[in-house]
């Protein structure tokens, strides 16, 4: 399943909010469309936004550097979003085709998402129990994903796999989306709640939790979906490996530790009444949403990259595994 597709001059995008009970491809056409689809998650996950914001800075006229500041401005997380944007108003300042920069960082992702499934392939065993949280699978990337990436690659070579994916409060990417990922490509998938993760764990379950990252500090210390730091917790102390997977441009390395990373506040109505037939909560009720956190290096057993799995001491192995 192709979440962005570009054919004929036109760009195609599943719209992810109607997941999993439609399947809709919208046509974005001005900056606002681009925009809109990032801030409410048509397109999320951060490969995902990168990629949709490449198409963007090739197909919509005008001023290049503030049509990248305002792409960026929409969600400040997920470091590939302005990685790509970078990269393409560097091409357009070197006089480069955009369109032919944005199909190529779009070919990127799809090969270095197959690298980081075969390196988490490689960790994984036959028949071993899956935790995942959030999405970060092929509707958060190309294809594969990065976390379900092994999943995946590790289904097409014959490998069983019972995944368990938390629902991932408050936007269910994991019912709406990995449950409905997992269920399609065949894979045993259970939906539990956030709060079952420690049960699973301790029941003796789990094998491994695999999640992606938005932004990956230079100390290791990596922003993900919120939650996902507690299952890291969880993970260390019932000794379970806890892997993170992501493309090596998700590693910022102006960023030395997890504490300089912006952490995207979004609406209360995400909690209070997006899912439900009446509010669940006072209208006066304050809600605080923050939509990532940060999982401290310590609780991470290795970063799968395409480039290779680094281990602690994440400052000097994440530089190592790109001259390996
Ligand atoms: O808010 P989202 O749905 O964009 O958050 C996505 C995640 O946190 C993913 O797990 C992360 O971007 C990695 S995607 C391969």
């Amino acid at each position: 399943m192709d979440n962005i597709i570009f054919k004929d001059g036109t760009l195609f995008l599943l719209d992810q909010t109607l997941l999993p009970n439609e399947e809709v491809y919208i046509t974005p056409k001005t900056k606002e469309d681009y925009f809109d689809a990032i801030k409410i998650l048509k397109v999320r996950g951060a490969p995902a936004i990168g990629i949709f914001a490449a198409y963007a800075m090739a197909l919509i006229e005008g001023d290049k550097v503030e049509l990248k500041a305002y792409l960026d401005s929409a969600r400040p997380t997920a470091v590939n979003l302005s990685w790509a944007t970078s990269r393409m108003l560097k091409a357009y300042n070197e006089g480069k085709n955009l369109i032919n920069e944005a199909v190529e960082i779009h070919n990127e992702d799809k090969r270095m998402c197959r690298k980081i499934s075969e390196y988490g392939l490689s960790l994984l065993k036959d028949g071993d129990g899956i935790l995942t949280h959030c999405n970060a699978g092929a509707l958060a990337t190309s294809q594969y994903g990065t976390g379900l990436g092994p999943l995946l690659l590790g289904k097409e070579n014959g490998y069983t796999f019972h995944v368990f994916t938390d629902e991932t409060r408050p936007l269910l990417q994991g019912a709406r989306l990995t449950s409905y990922e997992l269920e399609r490509a065949g894979i045993d998938v259970t939906l539990i709640c956030d709060n079952m993760a420690s049960i699973v764990m301790k029941q003796g379950k789990i094998n491994a939790v695999l999640v992606g990252a938005d932004r990956i500090a230079a100390n290791g210390d990596v922003a993900n979906k919120i939650g996902t730091s507690g299952v890291a917790i969880l993970a260390k102390h019932y000794g379970v490996p806890f892997y993170v997977l992501a493309p090596y441009s998700t590693v910022d390395f102006n960023c030395k530790c997890g504490d300089e990373i912006v952490i995207e506040e979004r609406e209360p109505d995400e909690i209070k009444t997006m899912w439900y037939e009446k509010p669940m909560a006072l209208d006066e009720t304050k809600c605080y949403n923050p939509a990532f956190d940060v999982t401290d290096n310590s609780l991470i057993t290795a970063i799968i990259t395409d480039k290779g799995i680094a281990k602690a001491p994440y400052n000097k192995s994440l530089k190592e595994i790109l001259n390996d």
